[in-house]
């Protein structure tokens, strides 16, 4: 077990799906059925397959199912020792299939009867995007309130951990380029390559999973939006990260896939400063990684303007 229970930093651990926009515009409306232009696989794919349980280590896209009893075997019973963490969705669980392959089981809080049909038609669209940079969604289970879903096990912790977990040794800066670089590419290919576009809406460094060689793999593309259309019931919030929101996004709910970029830059910003994004042991006023940035780089053209001759 790598680690038991993650961060529960802020309000439901530091993730937001706060505000109810009752009368804001289902801005992102155009974006929510995503397409893939198929066949989908990255340059360099990884597991361009779909785990069939019928046809083990298979390469069929027969099924990508999984029933809740074959998910409790897998994860020991959905055992605490098995537990690598919680974030806004639900608890993430180690397991292994019955070839050895090795899993990570999200057990989502959404639940409910509602939207099956849509979960069911995203968890598919989803499971189709191969990419060396991306989580790949390996399936899926629905068994009546449940909903689970079923990724490749990524070995080597996220960048929120290597960055600021305690007791860590600094990574080099040769190796936060490789994942600035890594994850720039994933990104990248969700927003380019992908048609219609899948904006992530939640690009952080948890979300920024690091393989043994310390490649990045982004991961949890499409959670956000499909939390959201599977609970019918709520169709317009602002779903995203404290910290990491596109000021616009935040205040209007227009979501485009600038609204990644901006997140992506505080990634970059938390890789090259060390700094969480929201940082409540800095001084009153520096809590916020952005503002202190541009708070910082005032004071720098303030600076060298005064210095000019
Ligand atoms: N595919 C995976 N392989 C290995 N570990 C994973 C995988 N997916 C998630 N984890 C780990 O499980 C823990 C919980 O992840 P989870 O995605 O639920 O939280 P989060 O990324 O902080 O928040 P969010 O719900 O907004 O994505 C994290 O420590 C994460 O690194
Ligand atoms: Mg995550």
């Amino acid at each position: 077990m790598r680690k038991r229970k993650k961060k529960i930093a802020g309000l439901n651990g530091g993730y937001v799906m706060p505000t109810s926009f009752a009368s804001s515009p289902k801005s992102d409306s155009g974006l929510l059925k995503v397409q893939i232009s198929a066949p989908l696989n990255g340059s360099g794919s990884a597991n361009a397959f779909v785990y069939s349980p019928t046809e083990p280590g298979g390469l069929g896209h027969s099924r990508s199912w999984f029933t809740y009893e074959e998910l409790v075997e897998a994860t020991n019973g959905f055992s605490v020792q098995n537990l690598l963490g919680e974030g806004g969705f639900g608890c993430v669980y180690k397991g292994y299939l019955p070839d050895g392959r090795e899993i990570a089981v999200k057990q989502l809080k959404i639940g409910g009867g509602q939207g099956e049909r849509e979960f069911k038609a995203e968890v598919e669209i989803i499971s189709r995007i191969h990419h060396r940079h991306l989580v790949s969604l390996v399936g899926y289970c629905i068994s009546q309130n449940q909903r689970l879903l079923v990724y490749d096990y990524v070995s080597n912790n996220n960048l929120c951990f290597h960055l600021h977990g305690e007791g860590r040794s600094v990574l080099d800066w040769a190796t936060r380029v490789k994942v600035a670089a890594g994850a720039a590419r994933g990104l990248a290919y969700l927003h380019e390559d992908c048609h219609p576009r899948i904006i992530h809406r939640d690009i952080k460094s948890s979300n920024i999973l690091l393989d043994n060689n310390l490649e990045a793999r982004v991961s949890d593309f499409g959670l956000a939006k499909l939390a959201l259309d599977t609970n019918s019931h709520v169709t317009t919030r602002v779903m995203g990260t404290f910290g990491y929101m596109a000021p616009e996004y935040a205040s209007s709910g227009k979501l485009t896939e600038k609204s990644d970029v901006f997140s992506f830059g505080v990634v970059l910003l938390e890789l090259i400063t060390g700094r969480k994004p929201v940082d409540a042991s800095q001084p009153l006023g520096d809590e916020s990684l952005v503002e202190w940035v541009s708070y910082e780089s005032d004071l720098l053209t303030v600076l060298l303007l005064l210095n000019q001759p």
